[in-house]
């Protein structure tokens, strides 16, 4: 392509942009297609010759767009918001345009410098304390799996990654039953071994008990097994529940085990001093991530992971080939030693045009309004008869079901809430996610996008109870 060519198209394509932010509410807000009906509009094989760009792009709009679900339609409320802004849309533009692969300080210095310096804003910004160093993930799957490698090095002397696994013990690990799925994975890629993963009973706002926690430490330790890691969750996906991380601290200083802590979607409330309790304890972690690609108006993807002993980690995941070495040595950081992939994006930029954009209260602002919204929204929930809260609103969260008069049996109300949510999210009005909530099936509402306003908590609240209600009409 000519770059004139490509100036045209950009802007053309820029124009579409706009557009779309501007008019997103047209569209369903989860994709309303069939299994394969996308992949059906595509050819089976590539094209040996070149096509315009005007006919890609107009196939872009006919064909792939109709399959995408609009994760910045402000009446997303399902899973977490993985929101966006424009200052962050116009960084990944020139990332995009700069494409450099930020592996080494010298491979593109400004990013490494960069990236240091946005993590420590976000350090100040949430209150965690100095001495934190921050690295950019991709996502805080690969943080707390960087988390457990570390950990299991630490415990194995430094030696598992010459020795393997097998010459050091069976290891543990300790999380919350309402532990992200992440967990699960990460300790099976770290070779730990799901059967080793330790579920900890939670109290009845879904916290892990640190009783039951120092109970299965003991218990393992007198089996001769080796607990290694405790990992916190602020803000569990299913209920929003946040773990005590005083007790945890205490504890894993007592047995020298390595914590995490996992806010992944939580971490951003601490933008607002009334929620920085959560992070009471903080001292004693050893490392901690939240996903600015979640709540922060950043692109995904944008995972922010802080480590008290960047040492360790470099220690654990350090590897140099001749090609990798530079002359600048110590003098600098070189982030390619602080994650599992070498290559890495420059992802820092969208952080800086976002902080910067915004400014600090702006940003928190914003969290706060969603933070209200949600209140608002659960407050409608408690206050109808035949509505329910499942589990109590956490931050911007809240579990809720249809409970109609006279309805008592729970499978028949797990049917009820199944059929509601279908057609809800069918509708393309609004989208929410299914959860269970003590073995009741619940409707999850999650408040984040950018751009919601009370218009669209409100509209959301029609919707569900207008659907509820009709579904024991004769015409449902
Ligand atoms: C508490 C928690 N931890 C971890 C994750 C995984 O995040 P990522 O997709 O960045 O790996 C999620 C995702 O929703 C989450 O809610």
């Amino acid at each position: 392509m000519e770059i004139e060519d490509f100036r045209r198209h950009a802007h053309q394509f820029v124009d579409w942009m706009a557009d779309y932010l501007d008019s997103v509410e047209q569209y369903p807000v989860r994709a309303q297609v069939a299994p394969g009906e996308i992949a059906g509009r595509l050819p089976a094989s590539p094209p040996e010759d070149g096509e315009p760009m005007e006919r890609i792009f107009a196939d872009f709009q006919r064909d792939v767009l109709p399959g995408i679900t609009h994760w910045q339609h402000p009446a997303f409320f399902a899973y977490f918001p993985a929101n966006s802004s424009p200052p962050s849309l116009l960084a990944e533009m020139l990332t995009a345009t700069l494409a450099p692969q930020c592996m080494l300080w010298q491979t593109s210095p400004a990013a490494t410098e960069m990236e240091t310096r946005v993590l420590d804003w976000l350090r100040q910004m949430l209150g965690l304390p100095e001495g934190f160093a921050g690295v950019i993930q991709d996502s805080a799957s690969s943080a707390t799996l960087c988390a457990l490698l570390t950990a299991r090095e630490r415990a194995s002397g430094w030696r598992g990654n010459e020795d393997g696994l097998a010459a050091h013990g069976v290891m543990t690990v300790y999380v919350s039953e309402q532990v992200h799925s992440s967990a699960d994975k990460d300790v099976m890629v770290a070779g730990i071994g799901r059967e080793n993963l330790r579920k900890i009973a939670v109290d009845d706002q879904f916290a892990l008990q640190p009783a039951a926690l120092r109970a299965a430490i003991e218990a393992d330790l007198r089996a001769g097994l080796r607990p290694i890691c405790v990992i916190a969750t602020l803000g569990s996906t299913g209920v929003g529940a946040v773990d005590p991380l005083p007790a945890l601290a205490e504890i894993c200083r007592e047995h020298d085990i390595y914590l995490h802590v996992d806010a992944a979607w939580a971490g951003s409330a601490l933008v607002l001093e009334e929620w920085r309790w959560m992070i009471d304890g903080i001292e004693g972690a050893d490392s901690f991530v939240f996903n600015p690609h979640k709540w922060l108006f950043t692109n995904f993807d944008c995972s922010a992971h802080f480590v008290r002993a960047p040492e360790d980690l470099v220690r654990t995941l350090g590897i140099l080939p001749e090609y990798l070495k530079s002359r600048e040595g110590d003098q600098v950081i070189d982030y390619r030693d602080w994650s599992v992939p070498l290559g890495r994006r420059f992802r820092a930029l969208k952080l800086w045009f976002v902080i910067r954009s915004y400014g600090v209260n702006e940003i928190r602002r914003r969290i706060a309004n969603h933070i209200e919204l949600a209140r608002e929204a659960a407050g409608w929930v408690e206050a109808a008869d035949d509505f329910e809260l499942l589990a109590p609103l956490s931050l911007a969260l809240f579990n809720f079901r249809y409970r109609p008069a006279g309805v008592d049996d729970p499978g028949e109300l797990d049917r009820i809430n199944e059929d509601l949510l279908t057609r809800l999210n069918d509708s393309g009005a609004l989208y929410l996610t299914q959860n269970k909530v003590n073995g009741a099936y619940a409707i999850r509402f999650s408040v984040g996008q950018t751009n919601t306003e009370r218009r669209h908590t409100a509209a959301a609240w029609q919707a569900i109870q207008d659907t509820a209600r009709a579904l024991n009409s004769p015409a449902a």
